[in-house]
């Protein structure tokens, strides 16, 4: 069908994609020879203005992402909760407020950024992780989140605790391990039973018997996470299926859940190969397609939920924010170790801890392109560490001392994962939307590293 639709012809193809709105990176280039955009701002100018390292984003690439999940859901009471942790700048989490999204936190912080970007949104605020204060749950009490995604027996014992004491009844779905196999990399895998994640499905009918007897507590959901960088659908549709059943079997026991949340994890394509050509210029030849994906990402969850007539949450992170945004950094030296070539850039594993941690691939391309043939390099940064790399042994068109490159898909889990490691000031970063860059996060300065402490 793909291919049919390529051999009608090249304009055909721009409009079924353009229309898709699921281009799936915004940054190219508008002439041939002239450096990259992102919009109608040159990344060249950028930073001239902001300096490097600069983390870029755009908005409007975050808004057809969270737009594609939106439609995708319409035809059930849905919400789409983004995961703060995979990018919590406050500029974006407006963006999305105003988008309609609701929040998957992880902490207090984390909730303060969403009361401090979006002051309404605590209704449409979730909060997951396995590892939750008294102090923590406070907060999210007195703010009214939507619900706690609770992690253990103990949790919602201490949840209870403080509800009562605050005097509020507290909302709350039990994240079952729906023991389900993610093929992803196994630092970020979460829906076995050997993870530290969640209950064990067949031990949760108990415990939601139990709370039916505490007044403080309300059996409001069951929430589900199987882990991030899922590539294919199938592995959601067997977990919501299992959830599905749990539901089923307590509505048959009179405890009546409104909620289920099928938690976040549906994975980009980082190796698709960059193509520079202009947006309308762009066919999908390529064959990574962002509305295909949640298109069926959206099937698959529908048809585990069968007749759930609920309301559907989602807590997709790295889906809406990666592509959109790069990290732009500048090459300081090019040299020569023996057989090996390194492009020494000004951003560090610091910036970017992506590929030392997790292997990730990130690609990288040159601002403005150089003729030349490519040539194996290692792109590595300033870090006193062997491990301070962005790629290894890859094939990289000629680039030289002062040129800029752009680490793509770096939207996520970039500057949320930041750090001042080898005392580095952490990045600026600026927001593209439309014709417009804004700085949202100034460079720290070194006094900013210092400040905290004491001689
Ligand atoms: N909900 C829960 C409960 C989560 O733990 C996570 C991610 C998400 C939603 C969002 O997952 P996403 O849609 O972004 O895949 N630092 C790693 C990823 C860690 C993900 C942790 N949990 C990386 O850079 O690949």
């Amino acid at each position: 069908m793909l291919y049919a639709q390529i051999s009608i012809g090249r304009f055909w193809m721009r409009v079924v994609r353009e229309s898709a709105n699921s281009s799936s990176r915004p940054f190219f280039s508008p002439a041939r020879g002239a450096a990259l955009h992102c919009g109608r701002v040159s990344l060249e100018s950028l930073a001239r203005r902001f300096s490097t390292p600069l983390y870029v984003y755009s908005g409007d690439a975050i808004m057809e992402r969270l737009r594609l999940f939106q439609r995708a859901l319409s035809g059930r009471k849905a919400l789409v909760c983004y995961a703060v942790k995979a990018n919590s700048a406050l500029a974006i989490l407006k963006l999305l407020d105003r988008g309609g999204a609701g929040f998957d936190i992880v902490s207090g912080g984390e909730l303060e950024r969403v009361l401090a970007a979006a002051p309404g949104a605590a209704g449409r605020a979730v909060f997951s992780g396995v590892g939750k204060t008294a102090a923590e749950i406070d907060l999210a009490l007195k703010a009214g989140i939507l619900e706690f995604n609770v992690e253990s027996e103990a949790e919602l014992a201490l949840l209870a605790r403080r509800a009562r004491k605050l005097k509020v009844r507290a909302r709350f779905a039990l994240r079952v391990n729906p023991d389900v196999f993610a093929d992803t990399h196994p630092y970020i895998s979460t829906g076995l039973r050997e993870h530290k994640f969640g209950i064990d499905i067949r031990r949760a009918p108990a415990i939601y018997r139990k709370a039916a007897a505490n007044g403080w507590l309300e059996a409001h959901g069951v929430s589900v996470h199987i882990g991030s960088q899922i590539r294919s659908a199938d592995p959601f549709g067997a977990a919501i299926e299992r959830v599905t059943k749990l539901v089923r079997q307590l509505r048959r026991e009179g405890i009546a859940l409104q909620v289920i949340d099928a938690g976040g994890g549906l994975g980009i394509d980082y190796h698709a190969e960059f193509d520079p050509g202009a947006p309308a210029a762009r066919s999908s030849a390529a064959g990574w397609d962002a509305a295909a994906k949640v298109q069926e990402y959206a099937a698959a969850v529908e048809k585990a939920l069968g007749d759930f007539e609920g309301r559907l949450l989602i807590e997709p992170g790295r889906f809406l924010v990666a592509q959109a945004g790069a990290l732009l950094a500048r090459v300081l030296y090019v040299k020569r170790n023996g057989k090996k070539t390194f492009v020494i850039t000004d951003a560090a594993m610091n910036d970017l801890i992506r590929p030392a941690l997790y292997q990730a691939h990130h690609e990288i391309v040159p601002v403005r392109r150089r003729a030349g043939r490519a040539r194996v390099v290692d792109v590595v940064g300033p870090v006193c560490e062997s491990g301070d790399f962005f790629a290894r042994d890859r094939k990289l068109v000629p680039v030289a001392p002062g040129d800029l490159v752009a680490l793509l898909d770096a939207g996520a889990y970039g500057m949320a994962q930041s750090s001042n490691y080898n005392t580095r000031p952490r990045a600026a970063e600026v927001l593209v939307e439309g014709g417009k860059a804004r700085l949202i996060r100034r460079r720290e300065t070194t006094a900013d590293l210092l400040a905290p402490e004491t001689i």
